[in-house]
């Protein structure tokens, strides 16, 4: 006998229909997103109105996505998803350095040796940042890979005024020494607004909330027999720290800009005007075996 169809049994149903997914962790994934799906429409109670505007969220929000533009991904930041599968996929223990979002300003950066400036054409005040790459039982770890990029002292990064500056800027690709230390200048970058003239931003309203992450550099460092480590080094102080747009920011993650006025920089050159100063410690864990 078939049974009377109401608001209770199309959750069952559907779910029945998805139980016969041959592949286990899709016919997982596949049944919690019903689950889920069908407890939030449940609690919601939608009207026809809202369903449909919901749907037309997320048209235009595949709308937005381009070769240069990944709406979807900003959503996710924005909800706090994208941090939450970093903590579920990159938590290597409590002697590791601590990851975070990746973000969509990495493009492969050029080439440079230890020490040197990857400023590029950008302006902004000198910084000098350096420190040590170890594995998470401290030994050095020599020639490791280190991707560094970070936006402009207005808050843009290379990659969105490339027509201004005809160069990739504010980014570079350097080595750890013998020592696994490594050093380099570049200008002081900005907190700034992630892209916000588009769906993500309209949550960002909705919700009452400001755009901004406070101001970082991004590292992506990478060794051979190592996890590779996605990080950035925010600078304290920053009053945005506490309400970064994306939920990047681990309190283990934040150091002083040291300020500095003319002097001897610590690679043994003469200063003149302002300029700072960064330390940064990196500990990446052993990759499973
Ligand atoms: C970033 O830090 O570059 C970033 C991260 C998430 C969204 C937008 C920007
Ligand atoms: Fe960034």
């Amino acid at each position: 006998m078939i049974e009377e169809e109401t608001e209770e049994s199309i959750t069952a149903e559907v779910l029945a229909k998805a139980g016969n997914t041959a592949d286990p962790r899709m016919r997982q994934i596949n049944e919690a997103a019903i689950r889920h799906l069908h407890a939030f429409v449940r609690e919601v109670r939608p009207t026809d109105a809202e369903w449909e505007r919901a749907i037309g969220f997320l048209t235009e929000t595949g709308q937005m996505c381009s070769e240069n533009r990944q709406e979807y991904i900003l959503l996710s930041d924005i909800m706090g998803v994208s941090t939450l599968v970093d903590f579920i996929n990159h938590h290597h223990g409590d002697s590791a350095t601590e990851s975070t979002v990746f973000g969509p300003f990495y493009v492969p950066p050029p080439e440079f040796e230890n020490g040197e400036d990857i400023r590029g054409k950008l302006d902004g005040p000198p910084l000098y940042v350096e420190g040590r790459v170890t594995s998470t039982d401290g030994k050095p770890v020599p020639g490791a890979t280190i991707d560094i990029w970070h936006s402009d002292h207005v808050g843009f990064y290379d990659v969105q005024q490339l027509d201004k500056l005809g160069e990739l800027s504010g980014r570079g690709r350097i080595h750890a020494d013998d020592e696994g230390r490594y050093r380099f200048w570049t200008a002081r970058p900005k907190a700034y607004p992630i892209p916000n003239d588009g769906p993500a931003g309209k949550v960002l309203d909705v919700q009452g909330r400001h755009p901004f992450r406070p101001e970082h550099v991004h590292f992506m460092i990478q060794a051979e027999g190592l996890n590779k480590l996605v990080t950035q080094v925010y600078a304290q102080g920053d009053e945005y720290l506490d309400s970064d747009a994306v939920f990047g920011v681990k309190s283990s993650l934040i150091r002083e800009y040291e300020p500095h006025d003319g002097g001897t920089a610590p690679d043994g050159k003469t200063m003149d005007g302002k300029w700072y100063s960064l330390a940064f410690d990196f500990a990446l864990s052993p990759e499973a075996g």
